[in-house]
């Protein structure tokens, strides 16, 4: 199955270094390849102004609340990330999990609830290096998947590999090493949605940048990439669109 190539900033905590502009300028980018789905995910206090002028890109959110509405100080809700115009949300991410102790239950509500809203959703997963040196890469990330991924079916998912000890560090795993993981994801997700799980789309995550989104990309079941600090700058994250084209 041909599935179209899936490209996500992730802004992280960077909303005054990565401004609208910035946002304008990778929309403008977005609008020349628009067979390369493009999204960004500015911090909250960005989603609704760059979703009002967006138009190639979707606009998301980098995390989500499980609960529609109530006391939850400092919390986002999936219908309030709706209402600003956000088409999609991240879940998982490791800095949730690893900062802010999300497990994969918080994570797998979190997903549901994005859902209802009609949001799509990038659920994370990746292994710790000592989980990887001590060969339980695959072990852990089947773990995540089969306890933060809903059961309900596979609609307006992606899922996120990364390889915790790739982001922000500037190593990536080998090529065949990133091969290994997506074909056991996709084993997964079959096994979870039966064919559904075909459809869902692989991202690779940690350490993207111009100069080797083409490898990465080129790696069978990897199907867009989730970049962090290379996505701040319209200029380095339109190599990476281009790269996916
Ligand atoms: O969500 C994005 C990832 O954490 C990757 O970040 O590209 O800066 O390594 P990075």
């Amino acid at each position: 199955m041909a599935l179209r190539p899936y490209i996500v900033g992730n802004w992280k905590m960077n909303g005054l270094r990565a401004t609208l502009a910035e946002g304008r300028a990778i929309d403008r980018v977005a609008a020349r390849y628009p067979a390369v789905d493009v999204g960004i995910a500015p911090p909250f206090t960005l989603v609704h102004a760059m979703a009002e002028e967006a138009q190639a890109m979707a606009v998301g959110g980098q995390d989500v609340h499980a609960k529609p509405s109530g006391a939850y100080t400092g919390d986002i809700s999936a219908p309030m990330l709706e209402d600003a115009g956000a088409r999609f949300t991240i879940v998982g991410h490791s800095e949730r999990r690893s900062l802010h102790g999300e497990s994969n239950a918080d994570v797998q509500a979190k997903a549901v609830a994005a859902r209802a809203a009609g949001l799509g959703v990038i659920l994370c997963v990746g292994e710790t290096e000592a989980e990887r040196d001590a060969g339980q890469a695959e072990a852990v990330v089947s773990g995540q998947l089969h306890g933060s991924l809903p059961s309900e079916g596979a609609e307006g998912l992606a899922v996120a590999y990364e390889p915790v000890w790739a982001i922000g560090t500037g190593r990536v795993p080998s090529v065949e090493d990133v091969a290994a993981m997506h074909r056991a994801i996709r084993a997964d997700l079959v096994s979870i949605y039966g064919d559904a799980g075909k459809g869902v789309r692989i991202l690779y995550g940690g350490s993207v940048n111009a100069g080797n989104a083409s490898e990465l990309l080129g790696v069978a079941d990897v199907g867009g990439a989730l970049v962090g600090g290379a996505s701040l700058t319209a200029e380095s994250f339109a190599a990476i669109i281009n790269a996916a084209a």
